[in-house]
């Protein structure tokens, strides 16, 4: 029996040949590349495709990619009437994985678990996912959604379908930029629920809809939202190191910040805290970043603890007019890629997912009849 480590931490779980950190120089390693690198000189979707596909793209390729994507934006009546009658106070992290759930159910190739089906259904899902969260979120809010714009890139038209106006050239780049950063990151919590799901041999909607439940938690993805609303609390970057300290010393987390597998920094902050600082400054209000920046000197200071990039994702978000709750979806509208090839992956060498574990319950037990009891 392999020894016990509480969080599977320093667990080797799996083979994967599409992302790795490399420690050595701090970098994201996607399908070969620097993805950091890629984040001035790619789109999204090349990003998207290298991650589903395992290369860059060629012009041909992408445009058909493009031609897909903005095609599928569409959702069906049953999805769509799913987004419309939920309760506005539904969470829309829990209003995205019901939808994407409900998607397997519309899906003509749902069972169909070949890499080449699988592959389609991700491209249509992705295609689906801004206009799923904008649904959801104006319906919620009163508000008419927004036909999706064909005119318009992946993080162009999900800002538009959210804001509901044509969003600004820096704020289409910024998105771009956070869409890459979180696009893929290896055996993370999420990535694992959707290949334990995948492992099983069911389809892409059951494993992604995995993928979501787990990424919704505040100690993953949710984090984003978390470090939003922590910041707002703190009101001031003056404020910011008592906070920290208050909340150390009752032994709480400090949300957006820490990492299992980084322990000098996340390599996706430095390009997201450009670009959450220039986003600040376009728009005359640098409070949010100057308190994440406070933050990380006092964690720093105290515990050698540094941000990870749901930090500068929540604060350029924030900037952009987002409305909180949609952090987190924002983050699956780019995560699905790399889900989909985790589950893609998964398939291809299957065996079953399937750990151990010791137990520490009762034994020896005797039954006793009901009346007894
Ligand atoms: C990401 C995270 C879950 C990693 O967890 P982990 O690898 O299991 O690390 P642990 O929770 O065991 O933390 C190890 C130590 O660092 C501390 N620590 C880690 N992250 C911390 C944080 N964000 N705030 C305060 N302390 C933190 C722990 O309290 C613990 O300290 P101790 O040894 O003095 O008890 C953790 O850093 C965290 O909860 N961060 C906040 C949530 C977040 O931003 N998640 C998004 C991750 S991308």
């Amino acid at each position: 029996m392999a020894e016990y480590s509480p969080g599977l931490a320093g667990v080797i779980a799996g083979e994967s040949a599409i992302s790795r950190i490399d420690f050595d120089s701090n970098k994201l390693i996607v399908r070969g590349y620097d993805l950091v690198d890629l984040t001035d000189k790619a789109s999204f979707e090349e990003v998207a495709w290298l991650i589903l596909y395992g290369d860059l793209p060629t012009q041909a390729q992408l445009d058909e990619l493009n031609a897909t994507l903005t095609a599928e934006r569409e959702l069906p009546p049953q999805v769509s009437a799913i987004l419309r009658e939920a309760p506005p106070t539904t969470h829309p992290m829990a209003l995205l994985r019901t939808a994407v759930s409900a998607l397997g159910t519309t899906d003509p190739e749902a069972k169909d678990i070949s890499k080449e089906a699988t592959l389609r259904k991700s491209v249509r899902l992705l295609a689906k996912a801004p206009t799923m969260i904008a649904t959801g979120h104006r319906h919620a809010q009163g508000l008419e959604p927004l036909a999706p714009d064909p005119k318009l890139s992946h993080a162009a038209n999900l800002l538009y379908m959210i804001l509901g106006e044509k969003p600004t050239a820096s704020a289409v780049a910024a998105m771009n930029v956070s869409l890459i950063l979180y696009a893929e990151h290896g055996f993370n919590a999420s990535t694992f629920a959707a290949r334990v799901v995948a492992s099983t041999l069911a389809d892409l909607h059951s494993a992604i809809t995995a993928g979501i439940g787990a990424l919704a938690g505040p100690l993953h993805g949710g984090a984003n939202e978390a470090a939003m609303e922590m910041f707002i609390d703190i009101g001031a970057p003056e404020n910011a190191r008592d906070y920290v300290l208050d909340r150390l010393a009752g032994k709480q987390k400090i949300m957006g910040f820490g990492h299992r597998e980084y322990k000098t920094g996340d390599s996706r902050v430095p390009v997201m805290k450009t670009v959450g600082r220039r986003l600040a400054e376009e728009a005359s209000e640098t409070k949010w970043a100057d308190i994440a920046d406070a933050v990380e000197k006092v964690l720093d200071e105290e515990k050698g603890i540094f941000p990870n990039v749901d930090t500068p994702c929540a604060y350029a978000y924030y900037t952009l007019g987002i409305a909180i709750p949609l952090f987190t979806p924002i983050f699956v509208a780019s995560r699905i890629t790399g889900w989909a090839a985790h589950i893609i992956e998964q398939q291809e060498g299957n065996r079953i997912l399937r750990p151990n574990h010791i137990y520490t319950g009762p034994e020896g037990k005797v039954f006793r009849p009901l009346a007894e009891r």
